[in-house]
Formats: structure tokens, sequence, C-alpha cells
């Protein structure tokens, strides 16, 4: 039996649809063709955030960060993780506006052309195929890529732009995560891999003015494609990466950090290990090692990427030295909730 979902837009305008049971609202949203605001669908960034003025339904898997007890408890919730469980009335704080019949996620298939473990922790995937070659995105976005033979995905930026019918990935290697685990045990070249892209709202805004990039781990994936952009389009503006991760062994396309630097006008990074086995390795975590406070001056940009204890620390950092930039913009690699 299916239920009947109210949703009232913030511009007057009320839409109804359809819910399968099991399904979510943002799940009948997209098969239906109706727009609400949505960014990670996992209940982990808070970009669907609604009010639900009346209905029962089930809400869980999802992070206090996207949505607290308090918002909860006033009645807000997250359409990516809501299932009704009767007719339902959400406050969606958008205007009204469809994507057209049959815009849900279009599944594509590509062909591993290349699979390298960089090292004992990070797997640089790179699939190719037509579909490839076609491939519209951001730098900074990410593709949702299908666990083989499941109807389970995981969340992964894009480390390059789609160039000669390639496009890259930087994943961390979880031993035992479904995915990763699977790419680094049985995943083979020439192997196909489903997908569907793109999304996210990190990515590379207008450039106009000096750009800091944190990145922790893998979250240096989607720096790598900004930089290429960066590239292409010969920005003279000062662009400083610092890119931190916890072991020697996490550190990964620093030669590829290198040529960008000979290739930018003004473009430095630091590469830091917060526990380093390697006299010669700058130490620390990335709050140790972002510019000085001159930098900031500058009303630079800020874009950080990397697990969600990171993006934490850089934000209290910054209220705790009164740091200011024009726009702080981030991504949290959250695991799969
Ligand atoms: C928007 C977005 C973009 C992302 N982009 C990337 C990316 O470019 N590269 C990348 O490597 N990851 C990225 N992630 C994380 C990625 O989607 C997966 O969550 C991660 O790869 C784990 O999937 P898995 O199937 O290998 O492990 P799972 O089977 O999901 O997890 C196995 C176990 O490992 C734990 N775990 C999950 N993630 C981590 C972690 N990072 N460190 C330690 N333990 C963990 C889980 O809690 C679980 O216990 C992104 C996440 C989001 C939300
Ligand atoms: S889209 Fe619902 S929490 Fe991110």
């Amino acid at each position: 039996m299916s239920f009947r979902i109210a949703l009232n837009f913030e511009d007057g305008v009320t839409r109804f649809i359809t819910c399968a049971p099991g399904e979510t609202v943002a799940e009948a949203t997209i098969r239906q063709g109706v727009r609400i605001p949505l960014d990670c669908r996992e209940g982990a960034c808070g970009t669907c955030k609604s009010f639900c003025e009346s209905g029962r339904f089930l809400l869980s898997d999802y992070l206090t960060d996207a949505l607290s007890d308090d918002e909860r408890a006033e009645g807000f919730v997250l359409p990516c993780k809501l299932r009704p469980k009767s007719d339902c009335v959400l406050i969606i704080p958008a205007a009204f506006s469809t994507s057209g019949p049959g815009a849900e996620d279009r599944e594509v298939v590509a062909t591993i052309s290349a699979l390298d473990l960089l090292s004992p922790t990070v797997i640089r995937l790179v699939l190719t195929g037509p579909v490839v070659a076609a491939l519209d995105f951001l730098p900074g976005q990410y593709a949702r890529i299908f666990i083989p033979d499941s109807v389970e995905s995981r969340a992964y930026s894009f480390s390059s732009l789609a160039r000669d019918g390639h496009v890259k990935f930087l994943i961390k290697n979880i031993p035992q995560g479904k995915m990763s685990g699977r790419l680094a045990r049985s995943a083979k070249i020439g192997d196909e891999l489903r997908f569907t892209a793109p999304y996210g709202s990190f990515y590379l805004r207008k450039v106009e003015r000096p750009l800091l990039f944190i990145a922790g781990g893998t979250g240096l994936g989607p720096f790598l494609a900004m930089l290429e952009t960066l590239e292409n389009n010969k920005t003279a503006l000062p662009v400083r990466l610092v890119y931190g991760v916890n072991t020697d062994e996490d550190l990964v396309e620093l030669a590829l950090l290198a040529k960008f630097k000979e290739t930018l006008p003004d473009f430095t990074f630091v590469a830091c290990v917060a526990s380093s086995a390697d006299a010669g390795r700058v130490r620390g975590v990335v709050t140790d090692h972002l510019p000085p406070k001159e930098f900031f001056e500058l009303n630079a940009d800020v874009y950080a990427c990397g697990p969600p204890p990171m993006i934490a620390a850089v934000e209290a950092y910054f209220r705790a030295y009164d740091i200011k930039c024009a726009n702080l913009y981030y991504e949290k690699f959250l695991p799969n909730v």
C-alpha cells in the first residue's frame, strides 16, 4: 500500500507524491520528477532537512550532525532517510520545481581500466568507456558507485577531470569495507562497475580570490580534480594545499602534487603525517600547517575535505584564532550510515 505525501513548498505550491512501502520520500520525489534539496542522500549532510507537520514514519540511520535530537523533537526530518508509515505532510524549504519525468538518477556502466594499490591504504581506481567520455561534473563532485552484485552504493569523489575517456578516484582501502575491500581483493581490469553521477555541492566555485585547500587522507581526491581545472584555467591567484594523513603509508600522489607546483603559477603544498616513522617527513596534523594569518587577510576561499573530525578541527581552529575567510566549503567523507 502506498502513502500520499503532501509537499508544501516555500513559494506556496503544494504537490502530492506517492511513496511505496519501504521507499524514502527522497526516492519517491526523484521517481516522480519533483525536486527537493538533496545532496548526500545518506542522512549525513542535512541539506534535505524539512519539517513534518503530520504523519507517521520511520527515520533512522542518520547523523546528529545532519539532524540534532532537538531538531527532531521539534518535528524536523530528513526526507532522504524518511520512510512513511502513513500519509504525511512535509514543509520543504525550497521553491517548487520539477526535474521532469524520468529524471531519476540514470545508472551508467563503465569499465575498470586501472586499479592500483598506491599504498597499502589507498586504491586508485580508473574508469573508462563511452559514458565516461560523455560525463559532465564539476571538479569536487562525486559519483555513487555500486558494489558489484549489490544494490548498495558508496560515494567517491572524482579525483581527476574526465580526460581521454578516463576518470579517477582515490579510495581508502578498508580491509573489511564492502566496496574498498572488494576493489582491493577481487576486482580486476576489464570488470564493469555501475554508477550514478554527479552529486554534491562541494565543487570549485568561480576563482576570484586566493584559495586554501585542506585535505585529510583520500579527501585529497577532489582537490586533484580542482587543481587540474586551475591548471587548465591558468589561474595566477595563490593556491595553497595542506594535505594531512595519519601514517606514512597514507601519503600518496606526491609526484602529481609536485607537477602541479611546476605548472601552476602560484601553488605550494604541505604534506604532513600525524605519526611518522620517517625523519624526513613534515609531522603534525593539518591545523599545525595552515598558512600564516597574513594569508587569510587576503580574504581567501577555503575548501576542506576529509574525515569529519578533521573538518571539525579546522572549524574549531578558525574559531579559536578568529580566522576569517570569504567562504568555507567542506565535504565530510562520512562512512556509509
Ligand atoms: C560525499 C562523499 C564522498 C566520499 N568520497 C570518498 C572518496 O573520494 N574516497 C574515499 O576513500 N571515501 C570517500 N567517501 C567515503 C566512502 O563513500 C565510503 O564510506 C568508504 O569508502 C567506506 O566504504 P566501504 O564499503 O569500503 O566500507 P563499509 O563496508 O561501508 O565500512 C566497513 C567498516 O569500515 C568503517 N569505515 C568506513 N569508512 C571508514 C573510514 N574512512 N575510515 C575508517 N573506517 C571506516 C565503517 O564504519 C565500517 O565499520 C565519501 C563519502 C561521502 C559521503
Ligand atoms: S540529503 Fe538528506 S541528509 Fe544529506
